[in-house]
């Protein structure tokens, strides 16, 4: 394993690519193969980039794929609006293994149709759910129906790590990632949901338990795009739950743990138990699931399960835990996990809602993506930068992006961070730089709004974006925003080195939630660190801010 040099930059040089449409996405990971990288969030890729544990040729951005975004009722074939899927969809109707006549834009990749995607389809019901492969962790863990009736998905998704890692992290990204910590992996092979992959030869689906391969490995081609992750339509009087214990609120998992249960009065009728970073990928746990099948469910039984999953996983020591610990924390989870799911089946109102009354109560609820700017600039002021640090480099391009109200035009190189473009060539020395891996928050901006970690974010696939660093907070005549005043009236800083990072997250926070409990303020501030002040300083100066004091 290479040892980390510099997580400043990414030493690294690549190309970037950024496909405008799906089939030009496949078009680009069949013509690089391994030499290439998708790049989702980057809060893994660009971690293991500049760990300098991966060192693709070429990086291939799908940020701009809108149709690989959201969550939507129906097949996956009819969120992604390219000729690639739509061969496949009316191959899968005609039930025909004819070859794919991909249109032009895709290539001329046609070859005989795979056999999967007529299968699947045929079974694809129109109440599935389906989530686009780059539905960003915090968009799951805040829709309404995920979190009605899936969930131990939005359990899983809200347990991930910090807003600023949720905003960035996708779907997509955390089970292409292949490690046997995800979060939302349990959750989803508990739930029975499918990948959906889509290649040069067509769609291929695969429930989730059998995509991961080994630590870091699936069984994605490299070729291969996951375009979205279908869950089935929930039982009657089904219920599920997530639980997670870490070292820390915001760490990955020690152990994670997901049920679903289907009820028939007092019997357990059917059920599915997953569990995290006790294998070497993400596993359910049939013989425990097989106790409590058809039976009749006590206290008694739950113990039974729980410690016949318990010897069904097989954990190591490692740095975050031991093997034994971990067993341990499986048996009571798992317990847990059971009796949670176990009393939302006995709502039932998985069987009662309709897909109709689902849909409403998705369209009532607020917009996950809160604040989002829009990328226009508002101020038409045009300044160009030369960013000095990397003439000598051999892929570069010029960005626009609007910083703090004044639109920038820069040069960049691909391998060109956010942070180091905001700090180096604009002198917006404000935003930190602190550890460089997504762990401390000193580099937070907002980005269209969003809370996100300038040093995971690649500064060509920010071109556009509307960016907000601490030193737009003040107005233009230099009146300090009310949450500066309140850091300052409530001595929430010392060295200050974290406030930036911490005022960023904060103003998000109030942004999106002006009233919140001190609770709330923790949960959000949870990805900054301070290593001098404390936190009760700083939430006490955020409730301040909120109340107007
Ligand atoms: C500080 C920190 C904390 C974290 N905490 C957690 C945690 O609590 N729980 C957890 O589960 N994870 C955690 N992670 C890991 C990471 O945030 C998640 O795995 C996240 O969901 C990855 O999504 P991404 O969009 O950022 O993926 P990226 O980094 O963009 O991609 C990850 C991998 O998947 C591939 N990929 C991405 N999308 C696709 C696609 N559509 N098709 C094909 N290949 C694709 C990429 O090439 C890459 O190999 C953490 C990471 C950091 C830095
Ligand atoms: S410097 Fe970006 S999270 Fe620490
Ligand atoms: S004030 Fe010093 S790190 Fe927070």
């Amino acid at each position: 394993m290479n040892i980390m040099t510099n997580s400043h930059i990414l030493v690294h040089e690549f190309t970037y690519l950024e496909p405008q449409t799906v089939a030009e996405a496949i078009d680009l990971l069949a013509a690089h193969g391994d030499a290439a990288r998708v790049l989702a969030g980057g809060t893994d890729l660009i971690v293991q980039m500049k760990m300098e544990r991966l060192k693709p040729g070429y990086v291939i951005g799908i940020g701009r794929l809108t149709e690989l975004k959201g969550i939507k009722h129906g097949p996956a074939v009819e969120t992604v609006h390219s000729p690639a899927v739509e061969t496949a969809a009316t191959v899968a109707k005609s039930a025909c293994a004819d070859s794919l006549s991909i249109g032009a834009s895709v290539g001329a990749h046609g070859r005989p149709a795979v056999e999967t995607a007529a299968t699947v389809a045929k079974s694809a019901s129109a109440d599935s759910l389906s989530i686009g492969a780059l539905t960003s962790i915090r968009e799951i863990a805040r829709n309404a129906t995920v979190r009605r009736h899936y969930t131990a998905l939005a359990e899983a998704c809200a347990a991930f790590s910090t807003v600023q890692v949720q905003v960035m992290g996708t779907l997509g990204g955390n089970l292409c990632n292949g490690s046997p910590a995800s979060d939302s992996a349990p959750a989803l092979i508990a739930l029975g949901a499918e990948v959906v992959l889509l290649g040069p030869d067509g769609e291929t689906r695969l429930p989730v338990e059998r995509f991961f391969l080994g630590p870091g490995k699936t069984a994605r081609r490299p070729d291969q795009l996951l375009t979205a992750i279908e869950i089935p339509q929930p039982a009657p009087n089904s219920g599920s739950a997530f639980l997670k214990v870490g070292r820390v609120a915001a760490d990955i998992a020690k152990v994670n743990a997901a049920a679903s249960i289907v009820r028939d009065g007092d019997r357990v009728a059917d059920c599915r138990l997953a569990f995290g970073s006790v294998a070497p990928t993400p596993i359910r746990t049939p013989k425990a699931e097989a106790v409590l099948r058809g039976q009749v469910l006590t206290p008694e039984l739950i113990t039974q399960a729980a410690a016949v999953a318990a010897e069904e996983v097989s954990p190591i020591d490692d740095v975050r835990s031991t093997a034994a610990y971990r067993r341990k924390v499986v048996a009571a989870l798992t317990v847990d996990a059971i009796s949670r799911a176990w009393e939302r089946a006995a709502n039932g109102e998985s069987a009662n809602q309709r897909i109709s009354e689902w849909r409403s109560a998705d369209a009532q609820a607020s917009n996950p993506q809160v604040g989002g700017n829009g990328r226009h600039a508002t101020h038409a002021q045009d300044i160009t930068h030369h960013a000095s640090r990397t003439v000598a480099l051999p892929h570069h391009r010029t960005i626009r992006l609007t910083v703090n109200g004044v639109r920038r035009r820069l040069q960049v190189a691909d391998n060109d961070l956010l942070l180091n473009v905001l700090r180096d060539d604009l002198e917006l020395t404000g935003t930190k730089y602190g550890c460089g891996i997504g762990e401390c928050g000193a580099c937070t901006v907002l980005m269209d709004g969003q809370p996100v970690l300038a040093c995971l974010v690649l500064a060509a696939a920010a071109d556009g974006a509307n960016i907000r660093t601490v030193e737009g907070l003040a107005a233009p005549d230099g009146t300090l925003d009310p949450l500066q005043e309140a850091f300052l009236d409530y001595a929430a800083l010392q060295c200050g080195f974290c406030t930036p990072g911490m005022l960023m997250t904060a103003k998000h926070l109030l942004e999106e939630n002006p009233h919140p409990t001190e609770a709330d303020v923790r949960e959000h501030l949870r990805g900054n660190m301070c290593r001098c002040t404390g936190y009760a300083a700083i939430v006490r100066a955020v409730l301040a801010a909120a109340n107007g004091e």
